[in-house]
């Protein structure tokens, strides 16, 4: 989990013309990827009321909090923030100059009354759902009113979207997100997901294909299809018959100029024989997948709801592997669920070294209000979970760099993205996500070329180019 203030001068959008004053937005985004998806589409929203974003919060006559409620930590920072605003928005005031302050994303949805009352400065709660009403709550705010946006909006926030203009698209770069879902139905009893992101709602393929067409119209090479339970995904297929990711994944392939595709965060329970045969025959399907399996004792599992077993998970895996026998995994875990004994810990261990990650996420468990979990008995002492956690990471942490150490001397391809930090310097991204630094450029941005690996940096590769 990342933080990103996403929206700095390079990705500037220019405010449409004949709006004679430009007004300015800050986004600040937390959490995942689709919060990042999110802050796009709406900024691109706002673009379309006159909005040209900044980075400079005490420029902005909106700030946007795009929050992440996946961990208490997450909203606790967010409260921390908006003390930090509410000064600028008073000094701001000092000045003459208004400023509105609209919370988003995951806390929004989830305690959106709470922050109201905790935050008097805040002027707009609303949350991942109706995104699409949000140029028309800047407005109220404006003129002087709170406003909540958090019910589950009934019209399609995705067709109400503005989509952006080409050009504001080609200065993000090769690189895209694409959101086919979202929501989720597991209901894993550690996760807000489903009471935040509401049910599981495909996108339907038309929309995809068409957002996905845009996308490379303006450059993109390489497409993430994102999704809470991302390989949930179904739609009608222009055939008639049903499609899984798997198909859509083999239509998105066939876009000019999408030259490479993957798709975040899956599910095992829901990768099944389209997906995995994806896998062995679409050549621009990524050999990387994210598959969280969290945990590995088949208690703790089941106290979690994830409705798999440890076994079935390595059978997964080794089905996976028949089919991409190169494919690289990425997990999420968490250690000290309720009810974790010293035992179940080492499952997860166990877990690890059959399975072998290049990359992973492990969080200590931290209860959610309103989640199953949070009202088991048995919590774990916060001691026992840093000292988990410290096992486990150094574990993951030897599994990515034996990975890396593995690839020196290897062929591979790089996608081209964009001058690095070292003159002549150029930075590529691996089919593993791994960033690889170049020292000549090799070809132009968004070409895939072919480099072999020289040696390991910190987070990086280095290569040259062949
Ligand atoms: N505590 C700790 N980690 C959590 N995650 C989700 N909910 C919690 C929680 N309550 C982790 C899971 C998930 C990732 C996005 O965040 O590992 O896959
Ligand atoms: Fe955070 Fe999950 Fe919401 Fe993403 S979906 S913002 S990770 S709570």
């Amino acid at each position: 989990m990342t933080e990103t203030a996403l929206l700095g001068g390079e990705t500037a959008l220019t405010p449409q013309d004949g709006q004679a004053q430009t007004k300015k937005v800050f986004v600040k985004t937390y959490g995942c990827q689709m919060n990042v998806y999110d802050s796009q589409r709406m900024a691109d929203a706002l673009a379309a009321d006159g909005y040209a974003p900044t980075a400079e919060i005490a420029d902005a006559d909106l700030v946007l909090l795009n929050t992440c409620h996946i961990r208490e930590k997450a909203a606790e920072k967010v409260y921390s923030e908006l003390g930090r605003i509410r000064a600028i928005k008073a000094e701001r005031a000092g000045r003459g100059r208004e400023m509105v302050i609209g919370v988003a994303g995951c806390v929004a949805q989830a305690e959106g009354e709470e922050i109201m009352r905790r935050a008097p400065a805040v002027d707009i709660v609303i949350g991942p759902q109706t995104y699409h009403r949000l140029p028309d709550a800047v407005r109220k705010a404006r003129a002087g009113g709170r406003v909540i946006e958090t019910d589950y909006a009934l019209e399609d926030k995705f067709e109400h979207l503005p989509q952006p203009k080409p050009g504001a698209v080609r200065s993000r770069g090769v690189t895209a997100f694409l959101t086919v879902q979202e929501g989720c139905d597991k209901f894993c009893t550690f996760c807000v997901v489903p009471y935040t992101r509401g049910s599981e709602v495909s996108r339907p393929v038309a929309q995809i294909v068409a957002e996905a067409e845009r996308l490379a119209a303006s450059g993109v090479r390489e497409l993430t299809l994102l999704g809470q339970n991302v390989n949930a995904w179904h739609g009608d297929g222009p055939d008639g018959r049903t499609w899984g990711l798997g198909e859509l994944l083999f239509r998105l392939a066939e876009i000019p100029g999408i030259g490479r595709l993957r798709y975040t965060t899956s599910h095992p329970r829901d990768m099944n024989d389209a997906l995995i045969a994806a896998h062995r025959d679409l050549p621009a399907l990524m050999p990387y997948l994210h598959l969280p399996v969290q945990a590995g004792s088949d208690a703790i599992l089941k106290a979690m709801n994830r409705r798999h077993s440890a076994d079935d998970y390595r059978r997964l895996v080794d089905r996976i592997r028949a089919a991409r026998p190169d494919i690289a995994l990425s997990g999420d875990f968490i250690v000290g669920f309720p009810g974790e004994t010293d035992a179940d810990f080492e499952e997860t261990l166990r877990i690890v070294r059959d399975v072998t990650f290049v990359q992973a996420y492990s969080f200590k468990y931290s209860p959610r209000p309103g989640t199953p979990g949070a009202e088991m008995a048995f919590h774990v002492e916060e001691g026992v979970k840093d000292e988990r956690l410290q096992r486990l990471q150094a574990l993951l942490v030897r599994q990515q760099r034996n990975f890396a150490d593995g690839l020196v001397g290897r062929r591979t391809d790089v996608l081209i993205e964009k001058p690095g930090r070292g003159p002549g310097q150029w930075v590529g991204r691996s089919p593993w996500l791994m960033p690889v630094i170049l020292d000549e450029k090799p070809g132009e941005i968004g070409d895939i070329v072919d480099v072999r690996i020289t040696r390991t940096g910190t987070n990086s590769l280095h290569a040259e180019a062949l």
